[in-house]
């Protein structure tokens, strides 16, 4: 990239840890914030992003095809975070602009919060919460609301990558769990790490007591844990959504958890996102829902604001983007 720094716009669009402000700064980046905690409005990023050569942005940022053909000036857009569902890789690739994320850094905050939603919806510790707050706690109830134990029982983790090995390596510390995996391809190291069993799709279903979902959300991943999906899995499971919501299907969950056919559920994600306050979810017996919070430590947040900065800098330093989303743009 012929560019220097000191002639890059930056648009950073959501308030962010500053650390990765901060580089560019230090690196002489012409840097321009949103300072509105809100999500931009549309047209506000379209505005902003058209005077500048970097996009510095996050998961509530639309970048669509729509937003791409207006911005195809972009030089790269720098996701903070590992996901990256938002925006239209495809379109950026074939519009020759490179994306860059940030995985690595959030790894255990994700993993710590699918193992505390597993072990919240297991004691439906949320629900019982409630129940103070409404006055509910009467005397201590020998029979009432019991939960279940999760010590041996069998952990099903759907997409076994980092986060999902995490969370397996938690599971199997605390309570022994017996790990299997459902992947698009095996991790043999995985497998070698954790004793983890590959097994089909239909298999994750019927034999996982837990069953987390750690994938990424595609089209072959849309909608996956439906209706169908949850009638056969077991009536005693609980299953746990740290990755995103649309991997699920919010209505079919619903009804599942209603009918029986699982028993509890984990979600950090939903969909859509904001959850309506008056969902049903939020007041099951068995189910912990928190605001997607997988990566919200100190630690993880700054980390995922110094990578995104340092996709920017190095990209425009030395032509290189170490977290590289569409590494194939280069070749055009
Ligand atoms: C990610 O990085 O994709 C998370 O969901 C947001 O923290």
């Amino acid at each position: 990239m012929k560019r220097k720094p000191g002639d890059v716009k930056v648009f950073v669009s959501s308030v962010l840890p500053s650390i990765g402000i901060d580089m560019l700064r230090k690196e002489n980046f012409n840097v321009t914030t949103w300072n509105d905690n809100n999500p931009i409005p549309q047209d506000k990023l379209i505005e902003n992003a058209k005077l500048c050569n970097a996009l510095f942005c996050t998961l509530t940022a639309k970048i669509d095809a729509g937003f791409l053909n207006e911005c195809k000036h972009l030089e790269i857009i720098s996701q903070f975070g590992v996901g990256y569902d938002n925006i239209n890789i495809p379109e950026a690739t074939k519009l020759g602009i490179p994306v860059g994320n940030t995985p690595g850094v959030l790894t255990d905050a994700t993993a710590d919060i699918a193992f505390g939603l597993m072990i919240a919806a297991s004691r439906k510790m949320f629900f019982m919460h409630k129940k103070i707050e409404k006055g509910e706690w009467k005397h201590f109830a020998p029979t009432s609301h019991l939960g279940m134990e999760l010590k041996n029982k069998t952990l099903g983790i759907f997409g076994l990558g980092r986060i999902g090995i995490e969370m397996a390596k938690r599971c199997k510390g605390a309570y022994n769990m017996n790990v299997i995996y459902y992947n698009r391809k095996q991790n043999i190291e995985a497998e070698k790490l954790l004793g983890a069993k590959y097994v089909p799709f239909h298999e994750l279903l019927a034999q996982s007591d837990v069953l987390s979902v750690h994938s990424v959300l595609s089209e072959e991943t849309k909608g996956i844990f439906n209706k169908a999906a949850f009638e056969k899995m077991k009536p005693t499971s609980v299953f746990i959504n740290t990755s995103r919501g649309g991997v699920h299907n919010e209505e079919d969950l619903l009804q599942a958890l209603n009918e029986g056919k699982i028993w509890g559920a984990g979600l950090d994600v939903t969909d859509p996102e904001p959850m309506h306050k008056d969902n049903p979810l939020l007041n099951m017996e068995n189910v912990a829902v928190l605001p997607h919070i997988g990566s919200a430590t100190i630690e993880a947040r700054n980390g995922m604001s110094r990578l995104a900065a340092e996709n920017i800098i190095e990209f425009y330093k030395n032509g290189l983007i170490p977290n590289f989303v569409n590494p194939e743009v280069m070749k055009k």
